[in-house]
């Protein structure tokens, strides 16, 4: 067998067994805002993919979490925004939330301001009243550089919200005006 041969065939294999790996947008040469959703990029437990177009979303607030050394900002699609604004609870089917956040570091420009650096997790809550009867209507996604965090992270996240927002629709966030 010759070596072009080899090498073509080592392409071929590599590219079938790769199919978790970020693909190129060919159109503009970058990475596309997320991946489509595999087995490999849904959350345990719930099924929760992250969404497309989420980064393109609005701003529902901010959070600082400083024991963590984290900035946060929570995101909301249309139903959420449209839920938010008009102080309507609970929240509708097809609801979603996103949390980013990022590492907080100082300023190199001003002394006293930080900004955020690399991203540490995205966090998802998607309202499906019926699939996610038993966690109050919401399905859970914790992902680390785009692939989901193990179960045992997955089976805190109710209890946490439950236990301390259960009046809120087990949800945190409140709107900033
Ligand atoms: C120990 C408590 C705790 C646990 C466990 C927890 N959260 Fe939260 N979560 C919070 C708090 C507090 C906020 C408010 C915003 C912040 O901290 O930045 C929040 C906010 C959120 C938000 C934004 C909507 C809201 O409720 O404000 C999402 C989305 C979210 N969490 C997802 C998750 C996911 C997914 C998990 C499990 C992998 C999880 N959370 C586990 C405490 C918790």
């Amino acid at each position: 067998m010759s070596i072009k041969m080899l090498s073509w065939m080592t392409l071929i294999l590599a590219s079938s067994f790769s199919t978790c790996a970020q693909a190129q947008d060919l159109s503009t040469g970058n990475a596309p805002v997320s991946k489509p959703a595999t087995a490999h990029s849904i959350s345990p437990i719930y099924g929760v993919a992250i969404p497309d177009g989420y980064r393109n979303w609005r701003l529902i607030a901010p959070s600082d979490r400083p024991d963590l050394g984290e900035l946060r900002a929570i995101l909301g699609n249309d139903l959420a925004m449209a839920a938010y604004r008009s102080d309507r609870l609970p929240f509708p089917d097809g609801t979603v939330l996103v949390k980013l956040a990022w590492k907080k570091v100082p300023s190199v420009e001003q002394d006293g301001a930080f900004v955020p650096a690399a991203t540490t997790t995205v966090q998802i809550m998607v309202k499906d009243s019926k699939r996610y009867s038993a966690t109050g209507g919401w399905g859970f996604g914790r992902f680390v550089d785009g692939s989901p965090d193990d179960e045992a992270q997955h089976r805190a996240c109710f209890a946490c919200h439950q236990a301390l927002v259960k009046k809120h629709d087990f949800v945190f966030t409140r709107y900033a005006e």
